[in-house]
């Protein structure tokens, strides 16, 4: 299979090469016979001479936030953070990779409540979508937002104990050993001469990469952008929506007025903390209200960060995973019960005051047709290249 493959290969980049001599902007294109060990090892799946568009990709107008900073996107680097995201070699015994937990099928999300690391290991926390996490206004990443960047996000799963295992604790080897374990790769000499000019592997670039790969997880073919392309704003009632889309999207965008703790009219305010059209997280926003920690009786107050909510459901309506850092809830009638019913659990001294009007938690009165239209508006943010498309998939296969 892989032979036949290769052969295929070296046929189009004959072919490539021989088209990129006729033109003028070549000169210095890699010629691809010269990465015999990306060959080997990719196949077809990644061409250096010919690499997948991450850097160009097309957004919406409407979408303004970036979190990009200063590590701008190359098509070179993004593909390096490709190969890094999908490599089981990244993990202590050669058995998990970022992909064991963030899973394009589901929008780079898990299924599991919890998942599998390194030797029995699993993570605190359910995994997070990793979809538009660069167009989010809080940069700072995890459910807690420990992580200040992205570029330190990514190597802090090599480093933990239970998912990956570079942890220098407990006998187990620390990061400087994946440094020359992967230096040793026939294929990372390569990848890192191509994209930096020398075999040398060192943390930042690993962060550089797999944090490029990561911003570059874009979705934004949903019905919702469809409607929002052409409309005015995104308070206007979009044309390609069905009426129960429109009035869910009005509920879930507009505030709630209150008597007292007590929804008397208006919307269910989810904008106001995951606003639209990027549907990301308020960087100011407290918790919501989640507060356990998985498998244990203690609390945790400081979970106060959201993935976009676009994506929570692939196509057909299923859901991607179950959700909130707890993965409590399989569906969304569960979390909207959740918000129609604000609980302030003695302790919470962190409960974002936009759940607890006059110091009490929301009751949002919700009737069924309420909860029907919220469920499909949720259901228009689905989109359908980033669960297809070849330059997010896996380098390997
Ligand atoms: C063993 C499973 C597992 C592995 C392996 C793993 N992750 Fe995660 N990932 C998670 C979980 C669980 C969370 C949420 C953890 C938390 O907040 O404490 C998460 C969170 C993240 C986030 C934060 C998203 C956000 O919006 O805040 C990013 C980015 C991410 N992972 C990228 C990666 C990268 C890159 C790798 C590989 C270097 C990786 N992950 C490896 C399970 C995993
Ligand atoms: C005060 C801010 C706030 C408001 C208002 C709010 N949320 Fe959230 N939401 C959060 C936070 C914070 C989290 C992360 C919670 C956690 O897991 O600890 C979250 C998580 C979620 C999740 C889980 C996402 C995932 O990837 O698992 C869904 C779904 C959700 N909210 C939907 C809604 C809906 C629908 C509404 C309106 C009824 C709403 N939210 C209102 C702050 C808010």
């Amino acid at each position: 299979m892989r032979k036949s493959t290769r052969i295929v290969f070296i046929l189009s980049a004959g072919i490539a090469l021989a088209v990129s001599c006729s033109k003028k902007e070549s000169a210095g294109t890699p010629a691809t016979d010269a990465y015999p060990a990306i060959a080997a090892a990719f196949g077809t799946n990644i061409n250096p001479a010919q690499l997948a568009n991450y850097a160009a990709q097309g957004r919406p107008a409407y979408i303004t936030r970036d979190n990009t900073g200063t590590n701008a996107i190359s098509d070179a680097k993004a593909t390096l953070g490709r190969v890094l995201f999908y490599d089981k070699a990244l993990s202590i015994n050669n058995t998990v990779a970022c992909a064991s937990c963030h899973r394009q099928s589901f929008a780079f999300s898990d299924t599991a409540l919890v998942s599998n690391g390194v030797e029995g290991g699993s993570t605190g926390r359910h995994s997070m979508r990793l979809v538009n996490a660069r167009f989010a206004r809080e940069a700072k990443f995890f459910w807690n937002e420990r992580a200040a960047t992205l570029e330190q996000q990514t190597t802090m799963p090599i480093q933990d104990h239970a998912e990956m295992g570079f942890s220098g604790t407990a006998g187990r080897p620390a990061i400087s050993t994946l440094l020359t374990r992967l230096q040793g790769i026939a294929y990372y000499k390569e990848l890192f001469r191509f994209v930096y000019q020398d075999e040398t592997v060192t943390e930042p670039r690993l962060q550089e990469c797999l944090a490029q790969f990561v911003r570059s997880i874009q979705s934004f073919d949903s019905k919702y952008d469809a409607g929002r392309a052409v409309a005015p704003n995104d308070g206007a009632p979009f044309s390609n929506f069905t009426a129960q889309e429109n009035q869910g999207k009005q509920l879930f965008l507009q505030p709630p007025q209150f008597t007292g703790n007590s929804r008397t009219g208006g919307g269910l305010g989810c904008g106001g903390c995951h606003g639209a059209p990027e549907f990301d997280i308020d960087p100011n926003t407290r918790n919501n209200g989640i507060i356990a920690v998985i498998g244990t009786t203690s609390l945790d107050l400081l979970n106060t960060r959201a993935p976009s909510l676009r994506d929570l459901t692939r196509s057909g309506g299923a859901l991607n995973g179950p959700m909130m850092h707890t993965g409590i809830f399989t569906s969304i009638q569960q979390v909207l019960g959740h918000y129609g019913a604000i609980n302030v659990a003695p302790g919470n001294t962190n409960l974002d005051q936009r759940l607890r009007p006059g110091g009490q938690g929301q009751q949002l009165n919700l009737t069924a047709a309420e909860v029907q239209a919220v469920t499909a508006f949720l259901n228009t943010l689905t989109g359908s290249a980033v669960y297809t498309d070849a330059k997010w998939s896996d380098p390997f296969r």
